[in-house]
C-alpha cells in the first residue's frame, strides 16, 4: 500500500482517505482520442506532430487504420498508439478485417471495441465483442470496451440493467486489472453535443465500479472513462467526478489545442 509521502502530488485527507480504502485509482488519467473516420494521411501527421509529448496524462490516440502507420512514426513516445476496432478472428478469409496481431505488429498498444457506432451500424452484439476482446488480450492489447444507453433507455429508466448487461456479456474471462479499460459513452451524448450530467456520469460510473468489483480482481485499478461530447470547456469538471479515471474523446481530440487543453485538465 502506498503511503501519503509516495505520492508525487500533494493528496488531499478526503483523496488519502479514499486512496486507502481502494475507492479512488491513483494511476494517472487515460485520454484516448478517438479519430474516427475523419482527414487525410496529411492530417493524420499534423494532428500527432502537433501533440507533443504530454507527460501529465496517459495519452493514446485511434486513428483510421490505414492512417496507423504514419501516426506511429509521427506520434512521440509519450502517446500510445490504439486502434478503432479489432477482428475475433487473427487471420484468413475475412475480407476487410483487420486482426489483433496485425494491429499489434503496427505498433498498437490499445483497441477500442464495442463503440455504440459499431453496435449500432454494423449490428455488433456484446458476445462478438467478448469474442473480439480475447483475440486483442491474447495479442497483448488493452482493450477499451465500450458501453452505453440510448435516450429511449435512459428516459425508461433502464439504464444501469443496459449498461450491466452489456459489461457481463461483452468482458471475456481473458480480462484482468492490466488490460482492461471500460469507457461509458450514453449513445444521446455521442457528437451531440449533449453531456450527461455530472451526477448522471457519477451514478453510472460508480454502478460499473461495482460491478467491477464483484466480478474482477484488483479492479480499483481498471480505469473507467467517460466518452460523449468531452470538450475543452467541460473536460475539467467531468475528470474531477469521482471514479472518472480518464476520457474518451471524439471530435474534440481531432483538434490539436483542444485536445490538449482536455490532456491539461487531467
Ligand atoms: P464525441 O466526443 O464527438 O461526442 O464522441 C465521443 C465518442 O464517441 C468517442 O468514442
Amino acid at each position: 500500500m502506498k503511503l501519503w509521502g509516495d505520492y508525487k502530488h500533494p493528496v488531499l485527507p478526503c483523496q488519502a482517505l479514499m486512496m486507502y480504502e481502494g475507492l479512488m485509482n491513483t494511476q494517472k488519467k487515460l485520454i484516448a482520442g478517438n479519430w474516427k473516420m475523419n482527414g487525410n494521411l496529411a492530417d493524420a501527421k499534423a494532428l500527432a506532430e502537433a501533440l507533443g509529448n504530454p507527460s501529465n496524462a496517459d495519452v493514446c490516440i485511434c486513428p483510421p487504420y490505414v492512417h496507423l502507420g504514419v501516426v506511429a512514426t509521427a506520434k512521440s513516445q509519450g502517446i500510445a498508439l490504439g486502434a478503432q476496432d479489432c477482428s475475433l478472428k487473427d487471420n484468413g478469409a475475412f475480407t476487410g478485417d483487420i486482426s489483433a496481431p496485425m494491429l499489434k505488429e503496427m505498433g498498437c498498444s490499445y483497441v477500442i471495441l464495442g463503440h455504440s457506432e459499431r453496435r449500432s451500424y454494423h449490428a455488433e452484439s456484446s458476445t462478438q465483442v467478448a469474442e473480439k476482446a480475447k483475440k486483442a488480450h491474447a495479442a497483448g492489447l488493452v482493450t477499451i470496451i465500450c458501453v452505453g444507453e440510448t435516450e429511449e433507455e435512459r428516459v425508461s429508466g433502464i439504464q444501469n440493467q443496459v449498461v450491466t448487461t452489456q459489461l457481463a456479456k461483452s468482458i471475456p474471462d481473458t480480462a484482468n486489472a492490466q488490460n482492461l479499460v471500460i469507457a461509458y459513452e450514453p449513445v444521446w451524448a455521442i457528437g451531440t453535443g449533449k453531456t450527461a450530467t455530472l451526477d448522471d456520469i457519477k451514478d453510472m460510473h460508480a454502478v460499473i465500479r461495482e460491478f467491477l468489483k464483484e466480478k474482477l480482481d484488483n479492479s480499483s485499478a481498471i480505469r473507467i472513462l467517460y466518452g460523449g461530447s468531452v470538450k475543452a470547456d467541460n473536460a475539467k469538471e467531468i475528470l474531477a467526478a469521482p471514479n472518472v479515471d480518464g476520457a474518451l474523446v471524439g471530435g474534440a481530440s481531432l483538434k490539436a489545442d483542444q485536445f490538449l487543453t482536455i490532456i491539461d485538465a487531467a
